[in-house]
């Protein structure tokens, strides 16, 4: 095996699935939580970024030295900078105002470059500049190679036949439902077109953030980094999945706090999103027996947004979160671990 794909092997790994149980409104729910964070590089953007990467090279090698460029919000730089700095290759990840702080250090600390993005798109987000600005790069730099993980069928590809086979085997036959976050929709639509091939009756629910436009719908402020997209996935169309859900940003950030009270789990955001997508369909009765909700990433790179009091003063949520968990708690919201 070559260096580079001996690479691209040891930093695809597989994630462990923890079982928990959640109560709301005298219904009880064993589920499973699908924990990327224990991913190479700490999100399920590793296995997005092997993909890229493996998909570049074998359409022309990268021989040490070359620059690959992307937009990103932040899980993929970090995946992509781990894996270029391994083959000897350069990153330079065109992130925006919203990438978190920790990121953007961690991504510097390994030698990528970065240019912040600061202009909003109109969109509710940073992403239309941000491409703006790699059409502008590679104008100018021909040489360097864009992966384009917007549009590259190699995404979706490599969840279809990890991420997916990975959740149907070790949630056994009892799954029932996959609730999946969505972005540039890569990794949903790998899930669900492995789903819908080898486990029809299991249910895939497509998981976005309200003003995200990724599934559709109008566009609007958000506030969690890596959920969402200020355009059209162009992996879902609408037919891959059972349910799209969208998910308001307070209510998302108020699950982050549960899952951390109750089960000392620090989630990302876009998994306080899943987690909320779920309650729905427990409380209507269509979760099934066993569903299983996509972590795509830890909380500790949000301690100073969504884990930060201050940081909520100053969007102006505070108060809305303490009413969301109120209520949440009111309904009986509850969680705990459980053996598998
Ligand atoms: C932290 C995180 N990682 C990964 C994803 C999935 O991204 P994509 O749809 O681009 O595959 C999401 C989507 O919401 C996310 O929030």
């Amino acid at each position: 095996m070559s260096r580079v794909d001996h690479v691209f092997e040891r930093t695809l790994r597989r994630t462990p699935l923890r079982h928990a149980a959640l109560s709301i409104r005298g219904r009880t729910c064993h589920f499973g939580l699908k924990l990327e964070e224990h991913g190479t590089t700490g999100s399920v953007k590793a296995r997005t970024a092997v993909a890229l990467l493996r998909a570049l090279h074998r359409e022309r090698p990268l021989e040490p030295g070359t620059v690959v460029v992307e937009s990103t919000s932040g899980n993929l730089a970090l995946a992509m900078a781990h894996v270029l700095s391994a083959i000897g290759c350069h990153f330079l990840a065109v992130v925006d105002l919203k990438t978190p702080r920790a990121t953007r250090r961690a991504l510097r600390d390994q030698g990528a470059r970065l240019v912040v993005v600061d202009e909003a798109d109109g969109e509710g987000g940073y992403l239309l500049r941000r491409l703006d600005v790699v059409r502008r790069i590679r104008a100018e730099h021909p040489e360097y190679r864009w992966p384009n993980q917007y549009e590259n069928p190699a995404s979706p590809h490599v969840h279809q036949h990890s991420t997916g086979p990975e959740i149907a085997a070790q949630a056994g036959a009892a799954l029932s439902a996959v609730y999946a976050p969505v972005s540039t929709g890569g990794t949903c639509a790998g899930i669900a077109a492995f789903v819908r091939e080898h486990r029809p009756a299991v249910r895939c629910v497509a998981v976005d953030v309200t003003g995200s436009v990724a599934l559709g719908g109008t566009a609007g402020r958000r506030l969690i980094p890596g959920i969402g997209a200020s355009r059209r996935s162009a992996f879902l169309r609408g037919t891959e999945y059972d349910r799209a859900a969208h998910v308001d940003d307070v209510e998302a950030i108020a699950l982050c706090r549960i899952l951390r009270d109750d089960l000392g789990m620090m989630a990302g955001g876009s998994t306080g999103c899943v987690v909320r997508a779920l309650l729905d369909d427990v409380t209507a009765g269509a979760a099934g027996t066993f569903p299983v909700c996509l972590a795509a990433d830890g909380g500790a790179k949000y301690l100073d947004t969504i884990y930060s009091d201050g940081w909520l003063e100053e969007q102006g949520i505070d108060d809305a979160l303490g009413r969301a968990i109120g209520r949440l708690r009111a309904d009986g919201l509850a969680f705990a671990w459980r053996p598998p």
